[in-house]
């Protein structure tokens, strides 16, 4: 199925209206794990309202990323009761492991994104780390190399 027949099929569950471009983007993302540029531009002709308008009101949300994110996306959190405990080796590690940087956060073959947080809502369990939707306590770089294998396996 194409791109844009995944994309008809999503606005089709919708009104064409301008109500309709947040959960239409947001189906779009679940199912492409991002929101690809064209496919906003799509939209926005389809339920009529411009371009510009739509990127504003995604750009708006966090939650919207315009770029393709890795299978697994790893998110360290370096707030300050994850950063006292240490947060950075295991920041580093994951980096050094995968080709990783601040620049650049996704692997070239899409398995996984690593990203920097400033709180994941679980201090108590610091340093915290989100693979997709499950936190992970008390990371340190071993336990770190340890996941990695099992999400390569
Ligand atoms: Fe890391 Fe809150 S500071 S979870």
């Amino acid at each position: 199925q194409s791109y844009y027949e995944t994309a008809n099929e999503i606005i089709s569950r919708y009104p064409l209206e301008e109500k309709s471009l947040i959960p239409i983007i947001q189906d779009i993302q679940a199912t492409y794990r991002y929101l690809p540029p064209d496919l906003l531009d799509y939209v926005a002709k389809k339920i009529g309202i411009t371009e510009t308008k739509a990127y504003s009101v995604a750009s708006f949300y966090e939650n919207f990323s315009f770029e393709q994110k890795g299978k697994y996306v790893l998110k360290i959190c370096d707030g300050t009761a994850c950063h006292v405990r240490k947060s950075t080796p295991v920041l580093q590690y994951l980096r050094q492991e995968l080709g990783l940087s601040e620049t650049k956060q996704t692997t070239d073959d899409l398995m996984f994104t690593v990203e920097v947080v400033s709180c994941l809502g679980a201090c108590g369990l610091a340093p915290a780390m989100m693979v997709n939707e499950q936190v992970h306590p008390k990371m340190t770089p071993e336990k770190a190399a340890e996941l990695l294998k099992e999400l390569r396996a």
